[in-house]
C-alpha cells in the first residue's frame, strides 16, 4: 500500500504537510468563552470533538496559550456553537488573532444569546450549541515526553440547543444543518450536506 512514507520529525518532503489533510474533514467548535471580567470571546478550534456521550464529553486542543483556554482556566466554563454553512464566514472572521479581552462577535457581526446554565454567550444564529463545564485541562506532551505548548481543553456538555426548524419527527437533521468542517490546505472546508445508512453488525 505504501508508496509514499515520511516521519514527520525528519520532514514530509512535499510540498505542504498532508497531516491535516489525511486527519479531514474535522468539525468545528466555534467557542465561546468569557474573562474573568465578564468579556466575551469566540474562536474556531478544528481540533475539536466528542469524547464521551454518558454524560457528553467535548474537547478542542490549542497550539498555543491562547485566549479560550485563558477564559476556560479561568472561568471553568465553555460553549461549543455548530458552524453551519451559512455562519462559515463569520466564523472565519472569529479566527482572527485580536487583542485579549477584544470581542470577535462583534467583529463578525454576530448576535449572542444567553447560555441557561454557563455564563459564556451562544452565537445566536448557531443551529445548536453545546453548554459545557470544564472537566481537565491537559498540557499534550511528545512521545519523548517533553511538554508541548498545546493544551486540550474537555468539558461535560450540561445543556444542549438545538433550534427547533433542523428537529424533524425529534431527529435532530444534521444534512439540513449543512455543518462545516476543516480539510487539510489553508481554506479548504467541506460541507455535510447527505447521509448514508449502515447497520452494526451484532456479533
Ligand atoms: C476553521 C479553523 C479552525 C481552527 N482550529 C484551531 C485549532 O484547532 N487549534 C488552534 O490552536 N487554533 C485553531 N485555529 C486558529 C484559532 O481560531 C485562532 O488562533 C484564534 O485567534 C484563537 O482565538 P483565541 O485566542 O481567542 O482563543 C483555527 C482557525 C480556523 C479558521
Amino acid at each position: 500500500m505504501t508508496d509514499y512514507f515520511y516521519e514527520p520529525r525528519k520532514g514530509h518532503g512535499l510540498p505542504h504537510d498532508p497531516f491535516k489533510a489525511i486527519v479531514a474533514p474535522r468539525p468545528v467548535g466555534w467557542v465561546t468563552t468569557i474573562d474573568g471580567q465578564g468579556r466575551v470571546n469566540l474562536a474556531p478550534y478544528s481540533f475539536f470533538n466528542a469524547f464521551a456521550s454518558r454524560p457528553p464529553l467535548v474537547g478542542f486542543a490549542t497550539e498555543g496559550w491562547k485566549d479560550s483556554v485563558r477564559n476556560v482556566e479561568e472561568t471553568g466554563e465553555f460553549v461549543c456553537n455548530l458552524v453551519s454553512r451559512d455562519l462559515a464566514e463569520a466564523m472565519n472572521i472569529t479566527a482572527a488573532p485580536l487583542p485579549f479581552g477584544e470581542n470577535e462577535m462583534i467583529r463578525a457581526g454576530l448576535e449572542a444569546a444567553p447560555a441557561r446554565l454557563v455564563r459564556p454567550p451562544l452565537v445566536a444564529r448557531a443551529v445548536a450549541a453545546l453548554e459545557c463545564r470544564k472537566t481537565a485541562i491537559i498540557r499534550l506532551s511528545d512521545a519523548h515526553g517533553v511538554e508541548m505548548e498545546n493544551w486540550l481543553i474537555l468539558g461535560e456538555v450540561v445543556g444542549v440547543h438545538i433550534n427547533g426548524s433542523f428537529l424533524k419527527d425529534g431527529i435532530f437533521d444534521t444534512a439540513a444543518a449543512r455543518p462545516v468542517a476543516r480539510c487539510g490546505y489553508a481554506g479548504d472546508y467541506a460541507e455535510v450536506t447527505s447521509l448514508f445508512q449502515m447497520t452494526r453488525p451484532v456479533a
